[in-house]
């Protein structure tokens, strides 16, 4: 509960107003029967209109404070529950940007979707109905019992045996039921998922025409929502019928004994009368006691997952020493000392084994090597992606995590092997990791990346709109633009992990050439599948199940390298004999 303060704070003044309001409207409601009887039992028996006029006049005062309270609670409660969600969700979104790669590893993009939309309303819910009920309930409760008691604390036994008996029932529907809001909960997440999956892949599942078994699936999942929450609501229902059963059965027992008591002239009619609404009060708050249990036990689920975000802890961040030494990247010189690492602590294997590298600075070195080789993990090593799990990485001498990861990632340009546009024109989208590039800047940046000619064939040229995920231009075409996007950043270190794998080898040709020249200093670090790719780099590393087995120029490497032979040789569809 205590990590949920931070996001009340902007709204302490409606936590403290909405419960004063409700208790201003529960004494206003409360004194109500008892001014009634008082008109029964005085005003008409002794023919007062003066008096039922007086008293009367109270209670319809009495009803505009309450109104009046009811309506002033209702706007701050919502106004903190709605506020208090805003602040919550915010806090998510920004718990995730901090993020690490590992962490990210652990929560499905749907699951954290679910959890800042869903699972956020459901609180906001509960705290609506929490300030509106929660202090309502008990506070009636305990007013309705004590002024039937002071009315006649013989017939009040009636409603010693009624609590327990209403209580009692209650606790068992909601103990059978809430197992059922539990599982709701996650069948719910299990829908999301289906239906976010969907989305992302939708055009997966037409290009394999796989809509029936995708609707089959979707519809599996909604009907096993739909069965869990009929059992939930079944078990509910419950409550209202055995209600009105004890509270009939009360009335018909208070009318009995109450009946007798007024033949013997001890009690009166109106006393009777407000008895019975006491009586009525009681129950009823009960029942709005049981609905507020049974609304917080569903939001615990809900309450766990988004605490489960929040409090998870953030792998990779600056410590103290980089935020003292606040140095920027200068040179681009990159060393890797006995680096191993694995991607959970308790895999038996490492997926990099004992890394030993020197990449100077200004070098073009390329990393090639069969799929799942570990190429992608080695470059991720570097911008602190992940951290290592032995050894260290050095940039320009400095331990990588010695850098704030601010200064340390403005350095680095990353070329993802899977990278995404955003929604927006592309200028936006290549000014996205550089947002104070001029006009001229962005064009050298996309004539460098092969991505000004196409741009231009667009009729708004810079200013065309791309969609979600950049689905209006080609694979080529998106990882030009995602090269431009890096390389307007001027890095001192650019990585580039497969990013031309669907760009022809002319262009390819000239992409490297002309960053070459223009980002002089530059160290890069080139992944490509293809030789022709690389062939021209200072250094190509070759590695193996997440060993370096080679190292040197194309010419020592197929000299001397079996696997990087097999490559070439494969590629070049020529037979190793005919070296
Ligand atoms: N996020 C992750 N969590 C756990 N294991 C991972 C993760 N990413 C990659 N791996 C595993 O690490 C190994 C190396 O993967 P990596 O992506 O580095 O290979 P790669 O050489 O880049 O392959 P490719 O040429 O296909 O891109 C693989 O066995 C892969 O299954
Ligand atoms: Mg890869």
């Amino acid at each position: 509960m205590r990590k949920y303060f931070p996001y009340f704070l902007k709204y302490k003044k409606a936590l403290w107003f909405a419960p004063l309001l409700v208790v201003v409207d529960v004494i206003c409601e409360i004194v109500q029967p008892e001014l009634m009887s008082k008109i029964v039992d005085q005003g008409v028996k002794q023919k007062s209109l003066h008096y039922i006029f007086q008293t009367g006049g109270i209670m319809v005062g009495l009803s505009i404070v309450a109104i009046a309270a009811n309506i002033g609670n209702i706007y701050y409660s919502s106004h903190a529950s709605v506020g208090f969600a805003a602040e919550l969700r915010k806090g998510l979104f920004n718990k995730i940007q901090e993020f690490s790669f590992s962490n990210l590893d652990k929560f499905s993009s749907s699951s954290l979707t679910t959890r800042i939309t869903n699972d956020v309303n459901i609180l906001q819910e509960v705290i609506m109905m929490s300030l509106r009920l929660l202090i309502r309930a008990p506070l009636m409760l305990l007013f309705a019992v004590i002024i039937a008691v002071r009315i006649n604390a013989g017939l009040a036994s009636v409603i010693a045996v009624a609590i327990p008996v209403l209580a009692i029932s209650i606790y068992i529907i909601l103990r059978r039921g809430l197992p059922f809001f539990e599982m709701m909960q996650k069948k719910l997440d299990k829908v999301n998922a289906v239906i976010q999956e969907n989305l992302v892949n939708v055009r997966v599942v037409k290009s394999f025409v796989r809509e029936d078994f995708e609707m089959k699936k979707f519809g599996a999942s909604n009907d096993e929502l739909r069965e869990i929450a009929i059992k939930a609501s079944g078990m509910v229902v419950l409550i209202m019928p055995v209600m009105q059963l004890v509270m009939n059965i009360s009335i018909v027992a208070i009318v009995w004994f109450g009946g007798n008591k007024i033949i013997s002239g001890t009690f009166q009619v109106g006393q009777l009368m407000s008895f019975i609404t006491y009586i009525t009060q009681i129950l009823m708050s009960l029942m709005m006691l049981s609905m507020t249990i049974m609304t917080f036990s569903r939001a615990q689920a809900s309450s766990e997952r988004i605490l489960e975000v929040l409090n998870t802890e953030v792998d990779i961040a600056d410590s103290a020493i980089a935020i003292e030494k606040n140095i920027p990247v200068k040179k681009g010189k990159v060393i890797f000392e006995n680096v191993f690492f694995k991607y959970h602590p308790d895999s038996p294997e490492f997926v990099l084994k004992d890394i030993n590298l020197t990449i100077q600075s200004g070098e073009t070195i390329a990393i090639i090597g069969a799929t799942g080789s570990a190429k992608s993990t080695l470059v991720e090593l570097i911008p602190r992606l992940y951290d290592v799990t032995k050894g260290r990485i050095t940039v320009d001498d400095t331990d990588v995590r010695d850098y704030t990861l601010q200064n340390l990632r403005s350095g680095i340009s990353l070329v993802l092997q899977q990278n995404e546009l955003f929604s927006g024109t592309i200028k936006q989208n290549l000014k996205w990791g550089k947002p104070n590039a001029s006009d001229d800047e962005i064009i050298n940046a996309a004539k460098d990346a092969q991505a000004h000619d196409f741009i231009m064939s667009f009729p708004k040229q810079y200013e065309t709109v791309l969609g979600q995920s950049g689905v209006n231009v080609s694979g080529g075409q998106k990882q030009r633009l995602c090269i431009a996007r890096a390389i307007l950043r001027k890095p001192s270190i650019l990585i580039l992990d497969d990013s031309t794998s669907a760009i022809d080898t002319a262009t390819e040709s000239r992409i490297r050439t002309s960053v070459s020249s223009h980002l002089h200093g530059t160290t890069i670090i080139i992944i490509a599948q293809r030789i022709s790719s690389i062939q021209s780099a200072n250094k190509i590393i070759v590695l193996d199940d997440g060993a370096i087995i080679g190292n040197g120029t194309h010419d020592e490497l197929i000299k001397t390298n079996a696997v990087y032979q097999e490559i070439y040789y494969s590629q070049e569809l020529k037979e190793p004999a005919a070296l």
